[in-house]
């Protein structure tokens, strides 16, 4: 097979045939790549360690069964329904099925949500390309455990660092995407991938030598109610939209290239199922060096950076599994992040009949600016924080507290844009497309389209509307109006 049969290769806008992937591997692995980055290592050990290990693991794994899939599935299905960019396939969906043109707004808060992801995405792989050539100088042999957090905290501590890698991993990506999404970002996927994968493996084999690992693992597995919260649940909920790309369109571009006969179904488990699978393996590794070292699992966002570099440190070899690791990471977070800018270029060409290159510049530009605030949120501005209540006459209600730049950007988009998104798209799939369209693009027996049918109708928007009345404080609100607690709730259930 030829490179170009290989590939993606159009990037057309408009409702003239697109070119598709040439075969059902060929999306699976560009999904696969959007879908595993610094959520999946980065992010799902930080915020397990937050919200108390086994309990959040399970939930999580919930999520991604009953609404992460199904929604997969409605994103997949609408892009390759409207084969555009994901603006004009919404309007052009809605007009479809005879609904208001209004639902192009779905496509442009997701054209936002990615913009704003990405300005705080490219600051933490920054981090990690940081990382490459501190592992391969071989700083971090025999380091002890502060030694580990000084070297993160002067990283993070300088804003002329962050500046400079987070300008390096902007052009890396922007580069890639100016060229098209095409044949250099899948052939990298389809090696990078699994290569990620063995080292994860192998890193594993380490964690197990630990003397940690079964405390690790039962950290993990083992779920105790009595850690979890009501911020718990709704974390898990808004991350598992978050890892699996959902939401914002991404998918949704995706899938608009994606050939007629392939089975949307299949390849949104197969994707969900690694993502998930690379989740728990940095989990495992993590863990066990955690314990280990004594060291604190809800550290935050800088876990990851102050455990692997210790255990790298301490392994044989270490300097050489530490730089592949971070090197992989990054790329991981690249074909991530090209995912994330992906519908804006697209759109951006169609809209102003720019070129894929000034679109890139332009939207890339805007990207790096918008990273200002994250990056000068963890030192300079650390002391600028917003935090929001609501006070009625029955208390107040806390929704933000001493929150920061980034936490509010991650905010703003896990918990509300995503899952207002991915609820979005659920209620449009499942209620308002015609149902003769949805049987014919998800091809699935009756039982297996009821099954889709009633999650994506009914437990998707119900979730995605907990998640976000949540994130926005009107839980809070109505639980001391009712007088109850959800905390006592969501215990009871197990
Ligand atoms: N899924 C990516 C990750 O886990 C992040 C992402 C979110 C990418 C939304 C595209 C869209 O790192």
């Amino acid at each position: 097979m030829s490179d170009s049969e290989n590939t993606l290769s159009a990037q057309s806008g408009g409702a003239q045939p697109r070119e598709q992937w040439s075969s059902r591997l060929a999306f699976i692995l560009a999904a696969t790549g959007s879908a595993v980055g610094l959520g999946n290592i980065w992010k799902f050990p930080y915020i397990t360690g937050e919200n108390g290990g086994g309990a959040f693991v399970l939930i999580y794994l919930l999520c991604i069964a009953t609404i992460g899939i199904p929604i997969m599935m409605a994103e997949i299905m609408l892009g390759r329904r409207g084969r555009q960019d994901p603006i004009s396939t919404m309007k052009h969906l809605a007009r479809e099925s005879g609904h208001s043109r209004s639902w192009g707004l779905l496509g442009w808060m997701g054209v936002i949500a990615g913009f704003l992801i990405l300005s705080y995405y490219s600051v933490i792989a920054g981090w990690a390309l940081s990382y490459v050539p501190r592992m391969a100088s071989g700083i971090f042999t025999g380091l002890d455990a502060d030694g580990v957090n000084t070297v993160f905290s002067d990283l993070v501590g300088s804003a002329e660092s962050l500046l400079a890698w987070h300008t390096i991993f902007m052009i890396m990506t922007m580069t890639v995407v100016a060229r098209g999404v095409r044949g250099g970002l899948e052939k990298a996927v389809t090696y990078l991938m699994p290569l990620l994968f063995i080292l994860l493996v192998i890193l594993v084999f380490y964690a197990m030598e630990s003397g940690h690992f079964e405390q690790g693992l039962s950290y993990l597995f083992t779920p105790d109610f009595s850690k979890i919260s009501t911020k718990g649940v709704l974390t898990a909920m808004g991350h598992a939209f978050f890892t699996l790309s959902l939401g914002m369109g991404a998918i949704m571009v995706y899938g608009s290239y994606l050939p007629e006969k392939t089975s949307i179904a299949t390849a949104s488990i197969a994707v969900a199922v690694m993502d998930t699978i690379v989740a728990l393996l940095a989990g495992m590794i993590i863990f066990p060096i955690v314990f280990a070292n004594a060291l604190e699992p809800a550290a935050g966002p800088g876990l990851i950076f102050k455990t692997l570099p210790l255990a790298f440190g301490q392994m044989p070899y270490g300097d050489l599994f530490g730089t592949l690791f971070f090197v992989l990471l990054v790329f991981a977070a690249w074909t991530s992040s090209i995912s994330l800018i992906e519908p804006a270029v697209t759109w951006g060409m169609k809209t102003f009949k720019y070129s894929r290159i000034k679109m890139s510049v332009i939207s890339g530009l805007l990207v790096w600016f918008a990273g200002l605030f994250t990056i000068f949120s963890f030192n300079l501005a650390s002391d600028f924080t917003i935090s929001t209540s609501i006070t009625t006459h029955y208390g107040e209600f806390v929704i933000l507290k001493d929150a920061t730049a980034f936490d509010f950007l991650d905010y703003l988009t896990s918990n509300i844009m995503l899952p207002l998104g991915g609820l979005m798209i659920a209620i449009f799939a499942g209620w308002l497309m015609k149902k003769e369209y949805s049987k014919q693009e998800l091809a699935l027996s009756p039982f297996w389209y009821g099954t889709w049918s009633f999650l994506g109708r009914f437990i998707a928007p119900v979730m995605g509307i907990i998640v976000f009345m949540n994130a926005m404080g009107i839980i809070a609100f109505f639980e001391s109006i009712l007088g109850i607690k959800l905390d006592a709730f969501f215990r009871s259930l197990f």
